[in-house]
């Protein structure tokens, strides 16, 4: 190879250490071949003398039959590898190319430019610290050059480098490069990246590429090299948050257990207090063990193994954040993903995501709005299109932390999978959580402070799924024979007949088992609604519809038990037949006792009923038939 080291020939040992030791930037080039932009990558590497000598001599000789630039070496050849893209005229994959010079080395992720090329540039810009963003100087700002910096503002480069290249064809005119600059300006503004320079080139005729141009001495800037090679990174990652996302769990034997990961964030250090998510378990690091023996330190990118001081429950896919982080757990959240198949993205339906090292399923429950890449309009949208970029609300089956993509890049993305072919679909950037709770071990313990809620594994979410529809609670109140009973029994058959996982519970029939030891005193009565409101969520958090007839006269009692539901899974039904009514029914005899003294504390004679105000339905069996009740209760679930 040609590099040029002095090194090199004096101290090989002492270049090798050097060059190890060098820094990495990862830069993409956005553009088109049209642009300039193989002839900049050319350039780059053939300025930079790291092209073999048998290379240059290949497309020394390619140059004469397919070079596009008559006597000079077309630098293009050298990147344009690919013999389709050398015959279409246009690069179309995706190519990781390395150079490096005394200062750094860089890996550039060359994509194509092209609109149907999003995906590819997506991924290239993922991993990327700053991006190259090509404008010919005779055409100007371009629907590419926004559709290219929003990819990459939206992967969340820092750092962008506007290139103004063909300046040779507008006679390296400062006014039109000042124009121009004033067109991306307009662009800028709406980035959320602070670092954009722009420089006027040359790639064809190598001004200011690599070396100073002497053609336009009224730019003072740095080449773009220099630029490349001075650009400051290491602020770029995000040191503040600790998150080790787990990989897999190493233990070769029992006195070693090791979690092992790439460090996405933060700095772990032995001694240093760490928490388990989802699980909220707490213990100390006590070593971080490499390959290459123990650290005192570790940094993101390094792919370590900690072992911990207390044997915590710790499995794939968990992560180890600092244990003051209160990092929150969430199922649903919200975030940009693009869409990279032929096969459209269905809200709706299952996929597999990919969080970290966490997999788990999922579905896209809406979009919210799709981003014309052109004009960068948001547009409703029913599916995503191959190439489609959109803000998403994503649903997992379980809650599990999610971080902001812009804050943490490597744990706050995730792909998205098919689960029947199990390619990659798409890839996501998480915006903002939409519910979230602390883990389990922090939250308010409303039992014995020394009792500890143990969390399962399988989620009410997943039962659900399994089960094929949710939990929820249908809390039949009234008097003594308004037709509680009737009704939930005739509901109980309709959803049966539907399909639905119910269980009945019935007033009466718990005062046989469960609540046998309780009497009808206003207090006992309150431990009889207690304790059927815990088991009716158990019910439901099993998956179950529960359907419960309880006269539960008391309101607070009544609201206790709601308490114990999320939003929209507790559904008060208020059976409100008139107590003459009830009355003159008296299925049980119970009235006339009542009436007689022979029964205390009956409900409607010598002891109250609370009506209900915020019953989600009310019904009365004297005015309407025990058909249309049912079908309006149907109609309500
Ligand atoms: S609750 O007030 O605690 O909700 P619950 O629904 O369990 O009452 O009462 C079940 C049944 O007990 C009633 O349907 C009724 O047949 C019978 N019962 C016996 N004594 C009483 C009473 N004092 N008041 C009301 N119902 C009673």
């Amino acid at each position: 190879m040609s590099h040029q080291s002095e090194l090199i020939a004096e101290d090989i040992e002492q270049y090798l250490r050097e060059h190890e030791n060098k820094d990495l930037l990862r830069f993409i080039t956005c553009g088109s071949v049209d642009d300039g932009k193989s002839t900049l990558i050319g350039r780059l590497l053939h300025d930079s003398k790291m092209i073999y000598e048998d290379q240059l001599a290949a497309i020394t000789q390619a140059s004469k039959t397919s070079g596009t630039t008559g006597e000079e070496v077309d630098l293009a050849l050298l990147v344009d590898g690919l013999q389709s893209e050398r015959e279409q005229g246009i690069t179309i994959d995706v190519a990781y190319r390395f150079f490096s010079t005394d200062k750094r080395k860089f890996i550039i992720a060359d994509t194509p430019g092209h609109e149907q090329y999003t995906r590819n540039m997506a991924t290239g810009a993922s991993t990327a610290s700053l991006a190259v963003i090509l404008i010919d100087a005779r055409y100007g700002v371009q629907t590419q050059t926004r559709r290219h910096s929003f990819i990459c503002d939206l992967l969340g480069i820092q750092h962008l480098v506007v290139a103004i290249n063909k300046m040779d064809l507008v006679e390296f005119a400062e006014a039109r490069y000042e124009e121009i600059v004033a067109e991306y300006q307009l662009i800028a503004g709406k980035l959320n990246a602070r670092d954009i320079q722009f420089v006027p080139m040359s790639a064809l005729k190598g001004d200011n590429v690599v070396n100073p141009s002497e053609l336009m001495d009224w730019y003072q800037g740095p080449a773009m090299l220099e630029l490349l090679e001075n650009v400051e990174i290491s602020h770029d990652q995000n040191l503040r948050d600790l998150r080790l996302p787990v990989q897999y769990v190493n233990r070769p034997n029992l006195d070693f257990r090791g979690y092992c990961g790439t460090l996405a964030a933060g700095v772990m250090m032995p001694g240093k207090g760490v928490k388990a998510l989802p699980s909220g378990k707490t213990s100390v690091v006590d070593r971080i063990v490499t390959f290459d023996g123990d650290l005192d330190a570790a940094y993101p990118g390094q792919a370590i193994s900690v072992t911990l001081r207390d044997e915590i429950d710790v499995s794939r896919g968990d992560w180890l954040v600092a244990a003051d982080d209160d990092v929150m757990l969430a199922s649903n959240f919200e975030a940009d993903i693009v869409w990279m198949h032929e096969a459209p993205l269905e809200p709706g339906r299952l996929y597999d995501l990919k969080l970290a090292t966490r997999d788990l399923a999922g579905k896209i429950a809406a979009i919210d709005y799709q981003v014309d890449v052109n004009t960068l309009e948001q547009r409703h949208a029913d599916k995503l299109d191959l190439n489609a970029i959109a803000r998403c609300q994503v649903e997992l089956t379980a809650p599990v932390p999610v971080d902001d993509y812009r804050t943490n890049p490597g744990t706050g993305s995730f792909i998205v999978i098919d689960r029947l072919s199990n390619i990659t679909v798409g890839a996501g950037m998480i915006h903002r959580p939409l519910d979230s709770e602390l883990p389990y071990e922090y939250r308010d313990n409303d039992s014995k402070a020394n009792v500890v809620w143990n969390r399962t594994s399988v989620t009410q979410q997943m039962r659900e799924q399994l089960n094929g529809h949710g939990g929820k609670c249908v809390w039949f109140t009234g008097l003594s024979g308004s037709g509680k009973s009737t009704l939930a029994n005739a509901l109980e058959v309709e959803l049966n007949r539907r399909g639905y996982h119910t269980m009945l519970l019935d007033g009466d029939n718990i005062r046989h088992g469960l609540c046998k030891d309780l009497g009808m005193g206003e207090a006992e009565r309150g431990e009889n609604i207690r304790r059927v409101g815990e088991v009716s969520r158990l019910f439901a958090e099993a998956g179950v519809i529960v359907i419960t007839a309880f006269i539960s006269p008391f309101r607070a009692d009544r609201e206790a038990v709601r308490g114990l539901f999320k939003d929209g899974c507790f559904v008060e039904v208020f059976v409100d037949t008139p107590l003459d009514v009830c009355e003159g029914r008296d299925p049980k005899g119970l009235y006339q006792k009542a009436r007689e003294g022979k029964i205390r504390d009956f409900t409607g004679i010598n002891s109250p009923y609370e009506v209900p105000v915020e019953a989600e339905v009310k019904v009365n069996t004297d005015v309407l038939s025990q058909h249309d009740i049912i079908a309006k209760l149907l109609k309500q679930l």
